[in-house]
């Protein structure tokens, strides 16, 4: 059998809403940004077709995949897909990849390296934000893989949300390095010792995915007032730097009940980072330095 017979759409659901996984975004209109998520129900009609004599036995996993598209509207619904996985790769990419290659070209996600780096395929997987490229098919549990969109975003088509607010937040901490100092005359770098680049450790390596903000329930309230675990973690990556000479300029900037303050703790920020950084401590890093801003 080819392998493209043993992937198959199994069956287009209904969308009888059950609720949760909205979004919220009073400012934005949803008709011009994707409709609220939620989370659809169905039933799968379809069966895998037996094995002839003679063909590899197939392994079949059914993943529910959130679909939406702004032609031709509709609501959301969850569609069945049935990938063998003896025909595939191991992460859920892996899978995502094989149904857009033979069975459905329409369906979009976002993905480029396949290894964690470039941070574009995050999505929610079973309810956990997470990448598809490193998050393993559970080939051993019975039932179906969900995946959906990260929550509480505007989803432009199935799987792509809009990161536009995102990005924005990320751009107003001002990402790079600022000086008063003029640059050096000799035009190299401006050093630093071993141990102030250490500082930069766990916040460097941030590859900006959004599984951290999209976890967060104060982002999800204020999303276009609170910055969000992630840029406040980039802000810390800058007031944190030796060579940076607006400290105090950056402290003050996110110094604000929304800004900063909307963050309680709660950490799911750090548990839903697949980086294993620990954006809820950065944040309460800078609160502490907050406290430190007269004697800088
Ligand atoms: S620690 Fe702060 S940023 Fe992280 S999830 Fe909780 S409220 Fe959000
Ligand atoms: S802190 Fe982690 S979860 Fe948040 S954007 Fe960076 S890599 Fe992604
Ligand atoms: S494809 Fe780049 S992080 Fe998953």
């Amino acid at each position: 059998m080819a392998a493209r017979s043993l992937l198959r759409r199994t069956s287009t659901l209904s969308s009888s809403v059950l609720g949760g996984l909205r979004e919220v975004c009073a400012a934005a209109s949803p008709s011009a940004r994707g409709p609220l998520l939620q989370q659809t129900q169905g039933h799968s009609t379809a069966t895998a077709a037996a094995a002839s004599p003679g063909e590899k036995s197939s392994n079949l996993k059914t993943f529910q995949i959130y679909r939406w598209s702004p032609e031709g509207g509709g609501k959301p619904r969850l569609e069945e897909f049935q990938v063998d996985l003896n025909d595939c790769g191991p992460m859920v990419l892996d899978a995502l990849i094989k149904i857009k290659n033979e069975v459905d070209p329409t369906l979009t996600f976002r993905r480029s390296c396949r290894e964690g780096i470039c941070g574009s395929c995050a999505m929610n997987i079973d309810g956990d934000n997470g990448l598809a490229c490193l998050t393993k098919i559970k080939k051993d549990q019975g039932g179906a893989m969900m995946i959906t969109p990260l929550p509480h975003m505007f989803v432009m088509k199935d799987l792509v949300v809009d990161m536009t607010n995102f990005y924005a937040q990320y751009k107003s901490v001002e990402p790079w390095l600022k000086r008063k100092d003029p640059a050096p005359a000799d035009g190299k770098e401006i050093k630093q010792s071993k141990k102030d680049r250490a500082k930069l450790d766990g916040m460097y390596e941030c590859i900006l995915c959004a599984c951290c903000s999209t976890s967060c329930p104060s982002y999800w309230w204020n999303p276009e007032l609170y910055l969000g675990p992630a840029a406040l973690l980039h802000a810390h990556r800058w007031i944190a730097d030796s060579r940076d000479q607006y400290t105090k300029e950056r402290l003050e900037a996110v110094c604000d009940e929304f800004k900063l303050y909307r963050c309680h703790t709660i950490m799911n920020c750090t548990a839903a980072c697949p980086k294993g950084l620990n954006p809820g401590m950065e944040i309460i890093h800078i609160k502490n330095l907050q406290l430190q801003k007269p004697f800088l």
